[in-house]
């Protein structure tokens, strides 16, 4: 064989080349681990709670130890300890565009473990009274479909995410839900007085329909009784979970009876906001002090 005799210069060209491809095929390999190790948790557990308006969260303010403020963009999230667990706190307003908006910026900002909804409900469900609590098995937005002369065909909304249609009923998932149907046995819920009496709060696993009308009407409780089969209506829930669904991330919705959606809605809310408020905190409360570390990929739901 005939070694060719290379003169210095092609040589170190030569070499230079060679190093050249190599740190080429070092960096290739680098990008093409990169996602992979981003994937790994990195940052401790962190749940979001929020609650509409700020009757929803006092509890949960006032329990939140080393608290801290951070506003963005004009919205305020009050950090800390809630029974040993980092939280955010925060108020999202009132409608499904509010709390879209703002689980939104939760979850670009903090990238939340989790995501809890706390606050008060109109109760569907006959048997429902002020003060009992509904763990939404399932959330729908009422107010989402087509509207004929026959009524109101509700449908699910389409994912800008996925382009798919998203189910007309979203379910936590099941760590959460197993969390708070424990809590539920566990806590201990002042009675509560009423025209008839004291009676004590009951918690069941329910659904709870979403939309951006406050209802006190005796035919629109119906309605979402009959078509949903609701037993609860608020005004945020299912949009959170929406949002949660599709940035897959894990959400629960806890609701406390404030009213009966009829025709004493409106002084209903006035009288047992601040009971229903305390029961829906004090079932949050429970969960977030039995969360454990979740599962590097945690599973979001339906
Ligand atoms: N939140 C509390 N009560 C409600 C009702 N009756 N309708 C909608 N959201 C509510």
């Amino acid at each position: 064989m005939i070694t060719p005799c290379l003169s210095p210069k092609v040589r170190a060209m030569r070499r230079a080349t060679f190093l050249t491809r190599l740190a080429l095929a070092v960096g290739i390999i680098a990008i093409a681990l990169r996602p992979a190790i981003a994937a790994e948790p990195t940052a401790a557990p962190l749940t979001c709670i929020l609650g509409a308006f700020d009757d929803e969260l006092t509890l949960l303010y006032q329990a939140l130890a080393g608290p801290k403020e951070e506003v963005l963009r004009g919205i305020h999230f009050a950090s800390g300890k809630l029974k040993g667990r980092s939280v955010i706190v925060c108020r999202s307003g009132i409608g499904k565009v509010n709390a879209a908006m703002v689980t939104t910026l939760l979850i670009e900002h903090y990238q939340p473990s989790e995501i809890i909804f706390c606050g008060i409900a109109g109760g569907i469900n006959p048997d429902l009274h002020p003060g009992d609590i509904v763990i939404a098995a399932k959330t729908a937005q009422h107010d989402f479909g087509t509207l004929r002369a026959e009524g109101m065909e509700v449908r699910g909304t389409k994912s800008p995410v996925t382009w798919q249609r998203n189910p007309l009923f979203v379910e936590p998932d099941a760590r959460l839900m197993a969390l708070a149907e424990a809590a539920g046995h566990r806590i201990k819920l002042a009675d509560i007085k009423t025209s008839e009496g004291e009676r004590h709060p009951r918690i069941i696993k329910g659904i709870v329909a979403t939309g951006d009308i406050f209802v006190a009407s005796p035919a629109k409780k119906a309605e979402l009784r009959k078509t949903l089969g609701a037993d609860a209506v608020e005004m945020e829930g299912a949009a959170v979970a929406q949002v949660c669904r599709d940035l897959r991330v894990s959400w629960l919705v806890i609701r406390s009876i404030s009213d009966r959606a009829d025709h004493n809605a409106l002084q209903d809310v006035d009288s047992f906001t601040a009971v229903a408020a305390q029961n829906a905190a004090q079932l949050v409360m429970d969960i977030v002090g039995h969360l454990a570390a979740p599962p590097a990929t945690g599973k979001a739901g339906t």
